[in-house]
């Protein structure tokens, strides 16, 4: 069955559970799961249920869509993904953004943890993406392309929104929240990173490493999305102090930094309420 025919079937599905339109889709990632929370009167669908999603594997923890409203608006949460480290392809990680695209999502808001590259990050700071490096070993949009998802050779000029970039630093700074803008370098993983490679990325001109967001980041620009994607720093790779991975430590830093993401991410869907009433009243 061709991608477009399969898109039109998940969403169709996740319709019959959930009638709104989303305005926003969202994924959340490590550091960013206590989000689902905060949606209103959710309508919870297991990943497993809806046509043509990846099955996850033992290794993955079991997904589910998340749709329901959040500061009045109506999203579409993605509680769990697929990584490429996990054995999936480029298109089942993808997947879940054409369909949140295809039931209407304009926007997308991503959040990932990451190792930081530069010297003046801390451990716990946000990042907010403004670019990224694709060093990942493919990329979604390999194969024919179909137009009604998008162009052929879709522009990366800018494929981070600008005024939500302005926008999550002005309220990470009214939160007293410690954010930078920075780029995001996208690896595969599983391994983490040589000390030769993490000093190859820092000259490259990354401040941030990760093993997910850019597959997904590709698609929504592909399908004409507005994109907002927010890091948290949870260790520091210094190529000349690198100490071996702590994988507790990360995951902690990752948790203490989920209150920070959420308000950063409440401002942000505030902001798309206030922008939704005002083109209703035009
Ligand atoms: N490399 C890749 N991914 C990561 C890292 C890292 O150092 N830290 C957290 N996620």
């Amino acid at each position: 069955m061709e991608l477009w025919d399969q898109i039109q079937e998940a969403a169709s599905f996740v319709r019959s559970r959930w009638s709104r339109r989303p305005h926003a889709a969202i994924i959340l990632g490590t550091g960013l799961g206590k989000l689902a929370q905060r949606i209103e009167s959710p309508a919870i669908i297991p990943y497993e249920e809806i046509p043509h999603f990846a099955r996850t594997t033992a290794i993955s923890h079991a997904g589910q869509l998340v749709c329901g409203l959040i500061a009045g608006v109506p999203v579409a949460a993605m509680e769990g993904r697929f990584h490429i480290y996990e054995g999936y392809t480029y298109q089942q990680v993808t997947f879940p953004v054409r369909v949140m695209r295809a039931l209407g999502a304009e926007l997308l808001i991503v959040s990932n943890a990451a190792g930081g590259l530069n010297p003046h990050f801390a451990r716990g700071d946000i990042v907010v993406i403004e670019d990224h490096i694709n060093l990942m070993n493919g990329n979604p949009l390999i194969g024919p392309n179909d137009d009604r998802l998008g162009p052929r050779f879709p522009d990366m000029s800018q494929p981070y929104d600008r005024r939500l970039i302005d926008r999550a630093l002005e309220i990470a700074r009214k939160e007293n929240i410690v954010a930078h803008k920075g780029v995001y370098l996208g690896v595969t993983g599983p391994n983490l990173e040589t000390r030769a490679e993490y000093r190859f990325m820092r000259l490259i001109g990354a401040d941030v490493v990760g093993m997910s967001t850019i597959p997904e980041v590709l698609v929504a620009v592909h399908g004409g999305m507005r994109v907002l994607g927010l890091s948290v720093v949870t260790d520091m790779c210094l190529p000349d102090a690198l100490q071996p991975i702590n994988l507790e430590e990360i995951l902690a830093t990752a948790a203490a930094a989920e209150p920070k993401l959420v308000k950063i991410v409440l401002g942000i869907l505030a902001d798309e309420a206030e922008r939704l009433c005002a083109a209703k009243r035009r």
